[in-house]
């Protein structure tokens, strides 16, 4: 009998050359589409829930759906306007790939069954590795993001520095602005909270050294039976890309016999653009990096990775045993990623990375990182130029913050000034900020990263926090007086 879901070579080509007619139109409009449309995205997504179907149908219906409800009613995160929380991009070659991985559906897990598959997507680990100064020992996996990586990092760094049964004496470093995904790791790795010790920064947001070594000196000399095992480190933080003192925290991690985990997700392959790889000095002492390509290399979401400076520690953390399939990493020269990782069966990630570092070579995505970069102190200065505009947080990298301050207000006024500050600038609809709470204020971050944005985009961005600012004050003195 003929299976339905075997399509006819004429199905097939109908079918993506509608997806593809579709796709060419989207992004067509991509950057004069509203920045954020989601007022009906909750009536869309009720639509949606419906029982399993027993009927069919048409194709050309269905996309229709997607393109013309589904995805319309969302924020627009491939907008050029897009500078809020970070950016990703979803450069076009990686769609390609993706269809290409997902329609031959090779296995990726045991280099057995596609060398040649297990071995490109290795390939893009060693130059992951190179680039953050690692040597031939090291190793790697691809992971849907840095969440996944953290928590990797996070076993590979128990099994490797605790004992098995009382792993949770183990204690972890971490500063205010960490990202949450490493407490969440922690946890998930069986770490009760109180494993957690939150270091100091300094003013510039940056984990303190000093309070690094006194931290762990009080925990040797009140808890002997604790064990400091590991510092989590951030090459650019989530709130205001801050980069922690990499360097001074490797030598304090490799004295005191700690893990050291960068959480990269953000910053590590600013380490492509000289001027920011001087901030990371260190990072090539980290035992562990978690960098997201779907940030920094602009690729679609659901491409994350995690590098270690031994390939071993992911070996012995993530290696099992089945009788059904041959030993993991048993051969020489050939990798098994599902012994390197929790997952067995996945998709065939490498090849979305590969695919554009091959077509273009790396420059395009350095020079990206480089335009950020000069973009964002173009940025600064405009918006510190403002009336009444306080600058909250410089850039290390290409995140900002700063905030509405006409120095006639307490704290809570500012707090809600700001708020309704960001509601204004974001109806404008060409530029979409997020905002955060630093030192207890609530603050607008602006963060550069995505390909598409250029300064065109920000000059218009500038325009409307600019008038968004005189609008807010207005109103405000208006409600005060009125
Ligand atoms: C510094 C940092 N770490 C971890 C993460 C989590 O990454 P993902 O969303 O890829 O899981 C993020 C996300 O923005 C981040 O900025």
């Amino acid at each position: 009998m003929h299976s339905t879901l075997e399509l006819d070579e004429n199905q097939m080509r109908a079918m993506v050359t509608i997806a593809l007619d579709r796709v060419m139109d989207h992004l067509r409009g991509l950057s004069t589409a509203p920045i954020s449309n989601t007022s009906r995205g909750g009536e869309i997504a009720k639509s949606l829930l419906e029982p399993i179907p027993e009927e069919s149908l048409p194709f050309e219906t269905l996309i229709g759906r997607i393109f013309d409800d589904i995805i319309p009613a969302t924020v627009n995160t491939a907008s050029p306007g897009y500078c809020a929380y970070i950016p990703s991009g979803g450069i076009f070659h990686a769609a390609v790939a993706e269809f290409v991985a997902k329609a031959v559906n090779r296995y990726v897990g045991y280099w057995f069954m596609a060398p040649a598959v297990a071995q490109l997507e290795w390939t893009v680990i060693r130059w992951f590795c190179t680039m953050m100064g690692y040597g031939d020992d090291s190793g790697g996996v691809f992971t849907s993001g840095a969440s996944m990586a953290n928590l990797t990092a996070m076993i590979a760094a128990r099994t490797t520095r605790l004992p098995e049964d009382s792993f949770q004496q183990g204690i972890i470093y971490i500063t205010s602005q960490t990202h949450f995904s490493i407490a969440k790791a922690a946890g998930l790795a069986g770490f009760p909270s109180h494993c957690l010790r939150i270091i100091d920064v300094d003013s510039e947001f940056r984990m303190d050294p000093r309070a690094l070594n006194e931290a762990i000196a009080a925990d040797r000399i009140r808890t002997p039976t604790r064990t400091p095992f590991m510092v989590v480190g951030t090459a650019g933080t989530t709130n205001t890309g801050a980069v922690d003192p990499l360097d001074d925290i490797a030598l304090i991690a490799s004295r005191e016999n700690l893990w050291f985990h960068v959480d990269g997700a953000y910053g590590a392959f600013f380490m492509l653009v000289d001027e920011a790889a001087q901030r990371m000095r260190g990072i090539e002492r980290a035992d562990s990096i978690s960098l997201d390509p779907h940030k920094g290399l602009c690729l679609p979401y659901g491409t994350g990775a995690l590098v270690t400076k031994r390939r071993a520690s992911l070996e012995r953390a993530f290696g099992a045993r089945a009788d059904y399939v041959p030993q993991m990493n048993d051969v020489e020269n050939e990798i098994d990623f599902c012994g390197l990782s929790t997952e067995l069966s996945r998709d065939w990630r490498g090849l979305r990375i590969w695919l554009p570092i091959k077509m273009h070579g790396i420059g395009p995505f350095r020079d990206n990182i480089a335009e950020k970069l000069a973009l964002t102190r173009d940025a600064l200065d405009a918006i510190r130029a403002l009336p009444n505009i306080e600058i909250v947080a410089t850039p290390q990298l290409t995140i900002f913050a700063f905030r509405l301050n006409p120095n006639d207000r307490s704290e809570a006024d500012l707090d809600h000034l700001n708020r309704v500050f960001l509601n204004a600038i974001l109806r404008r609809q060409r530029i979409m900020l997020s905002a955060t709470t630093l030192d207890g204020r609530f603050v607008i971050r602006m963060a550069l990263l995505s390909f598409r944005t250029h300064a065109d985009r920000i000059h218009d961005g500038i325009i409307d926090i600019r008038d968004a600012a005189a609008e807010v004050l207005e109103t405000t003195v208006h409600e005060a007086t009125g």
